[in-house]
């Protein structure tokens, strides 16, 4: 399916989905948010190794950035290595290291010449410095670029971003930089990690679990969900744009009555 086509399929959707309540009828999907669950099962099911799993699960990170473009997203997020995942056994942690690592060596130039602006969100203060070099490498070759933002949750959690900002904040409180009276919404959202980003229209989790595994805790407030069963290695366009078909047919209330 061609830009066009997809844009179209997005649009039927849209059309669809107006015919019941009214006070959503201009929904635009900007930032969707991927939880990429399901590497591990996807390879037993295949009977090949874990690490294989994770390798495919690249090759289905590259499909899903092809596919913002395609839908004309603002910002795609990619939930790629949780603060939680570090307790997972060394070698599966170092592979996904690895895989970062590939990522910057492989994928950074093709991103830069398509014009996607890259974002690591993540405490990336404790990563190997390697990585970290990369990270800001990656971060100012791309910082100017016109495309849709792509932002990759590596050592991201959602509840150590949100110490890591207050911390901040109250830094700038202490050094009398900010009034605490000053403190509210817009002065955390911009100390986020996502500091300037819309907060998710639709967040994706496949292989069939429905939790939040901690990720973007308060950015999340008002997000869709769509619970996927297949494996993440699986995940294809047509997955993709079924997502976006339930995300068109719900109705976004935020508090208010329709
Ligand atoms: C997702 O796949 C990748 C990461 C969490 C890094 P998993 O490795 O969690 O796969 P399952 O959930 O065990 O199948
Ligand atoms: C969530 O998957 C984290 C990523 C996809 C990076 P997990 O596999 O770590 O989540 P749990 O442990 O099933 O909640
Ligand atoms: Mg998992």
């Amino acid at each position: 399916m061609v830009l066009s086509q997809t844009a179209r399929f997005a649009g039927r959707m849209f059309d669809k989905a107006k015919g019941s309540e009214e006070p959503d009828a201009e929904k635009p999907l900007r930032h969707v948010a991927i939880i990429m669950d399901g590497n591990g099962r996807w390879a037993s099911r295949e009977g090949v190794t874990r690490l294989k799993g994770h390798q495919q699960g690249v090759e289905a990170a590259r499909g899903a950035v092809e596919m913002a473009k395609e839908l004309g997203l603002t910002h795609l997020t990619l939930y790629s290595f949780s603060t939680e995942n570090w307790s997972r056994p060394d070698w599966e942690v170092q592979h996904l290291l690895n895989l970062l690592r590939q990522f910057f060596a492989k994928d950074l130039k093709k991103l830069a010449d398509q014009g996607i602006r890259v974002k690591i969100i993540g405490d990336r203060d404790t990563l190997p410095d390697d990585i970290r070099g990369h990270v800001e490498e990656a971060e100012a070759r791309t910082a100017d670029n016109p495309g849709y933002t792509l932002q990759i949750a590596f050592n991201y959690g959602g509840r150590d971003e949100l110490v890591r900002a207050v911390t901040k904040i109250a830094s700038r409180a202490a050094a009398g930089q900010l009034d605490p009276a000053d403190i509210d919404e817009a002065v955390l959202s911009n100390a986020l990690d996502t500091g300037g980003a819309p907060d998710p229209d639709l967040i994706i989790r496949t292989s069939g679990e429905q939790r939040i595994s901690n990720f973007l805790l308060w950015q999340a407030a008002y997000a869709e969900f769509v619970f996927l069963d297949c494996f993440w290695p699986d995940f294809t366009r047509e997955e993709f744009l079924g997502a976006v078909e339930q995300y068109q047919a719900r109705t976004r209330r935020f508090g208010a009555r329709p």
